[in-house]
């Protein structure tokens, strides 16, 4: 690793140095589909770029630009505002002396703090310097794109590459089918009633965990502007976490997003913890008729279950 180089934030005022580093690059055939006659004046370049994430290493004796990084947001829709592509340029007499390694790394801890939750990479498969960099810093490969285009008429390939922040410790997302085992395993190590779970249940299951451990679960079924929300489970070592009011407030949201106006439950132990996040006793022959017939309601819940209902309109 070169003692001798700085990282900072790149501005306007770099923008010769950054282009001379940039069409450098561009003619090495490995970096870019880009041409150098696709190179924009210097505030073009930067009004696409995220701002404040350009980042320049200089050398600190010489002050002389040895390479950036910067960040470009892959879409303007708002669901996408936390995803980024990388691009990183370094001076060919610079190159392995580590100036690749500081840039990325700093450019990722400074995306991370501006939120952003998903770094993309596009390279050709013959850019090994560029492939190690990145899966250094922990991109990992998501697939190769066939014929992605042409260059000067010759079809090449690109490598997809992505990084994640590890921001959210317990990420909570919809559930896949393949983590049907383990939330059946989770629900049967809290002694909650699995009788009716199907591996399609989890289309409208949330789960908290990585691909094959599943930490925490809740479900929800439909019964048309009602949903009963059931499995709520939490790993016994995940517990005492706020992960079972998160799984409850994640789901509230996400069913109300679907137009669901009220949530009903049957829960044999956790009436006061469902108290305290608002949900009242109800008479269960008040549920949805469509939903008295649900399993959970007919056979899979002992009769003195206690029935609550939140509204959440
Ligand atoms: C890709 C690039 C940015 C790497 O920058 P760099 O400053 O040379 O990278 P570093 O010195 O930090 O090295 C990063 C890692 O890549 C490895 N590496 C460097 N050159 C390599 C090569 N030719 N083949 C395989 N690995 C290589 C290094 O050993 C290091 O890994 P290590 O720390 O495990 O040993 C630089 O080569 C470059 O600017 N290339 C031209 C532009 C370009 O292709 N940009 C990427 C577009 S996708």
């Amino acid at each position: 690793m070169d003692k001798h180089v700085d990282v900072a934030v790149a501005t306007a005022a770099d923008w010769e140095a950054i282009r001379a580093i940039y069409a450098a690059g561009i003619e090495t055939g490995e970096a870019t589909f880009n041409t150098v006659d696709d190179i924009p004046a210097g505030e073009v370049w930067f009004a696409g770029k995220l701002a404040g994430l350009t980042l320049k290493a200089v050398d600190s004796h010489t002050q002389k630009m040895l390479g950036w990084a910067t960040l470009s947001a892959v879409s303007k829709r708002r669901v996408y505002r936390g995803i980024a592509e990388v691009s990183v340029y370094v001076a060919a007499d610079a190159q392995g002396r580590g100036v690749g390694s500081r840039l990325l790394a700093q450019l990722l801890t400074a995306a991370q703090q501006a939120g952003i939750w998903t770094i993309e990479a596009r390279i050709f498969p013959t850019n090994h310097a560029s492939l190690r960099l990145h899966e250094k810093f922990g991109f990992v490969r998501l697939g190769t794109h066939q014929r992605r285009a042409q260059q000067y008429g010759v079809w090449r390939d690109v490598v997809s590459m992505e990084w994640r922040s590890d921001d959210e410790p317990f990420p909570i997302a919809l559930a896949t089918r393949d983590q049907f085992t383990a939330v059946r395993e989770l629900l049967q190590a809290c002694d909650l009633p699995t009788a009716d779970l199907v591996p399609a249940a989890m289309d409208r299951f949330l789960v908290c965990g990585a691909a094959g451990q599943v930490d925490g679960c809740i479900g929800f079924e439909r019964y048309g502007n009602s949903a009963l929300l059931r499995s709520l489970a939490v790993a016994p070592a995940m517990q005492g976490n706020k992960l079972g009011s998160r799984l409850i407030d994640c789901l509230e949201a996400f069913v109300r997003g679907r137009g669901i106006e009220q949530l009903w439950l049957l829960t044999t132990t956790a009436e006061s913890f469902f108290a305290r996040r608002g949900y009242v006793g109800a008479a269960r022959e008040s549920a949805p008729e469509a939903m008295q017939g649900a399993a959970e309601f007919a056979d899979l819940c002992p009769s003195t279950a206690h029935c609550m209902r939140k509204m959440l309109y």
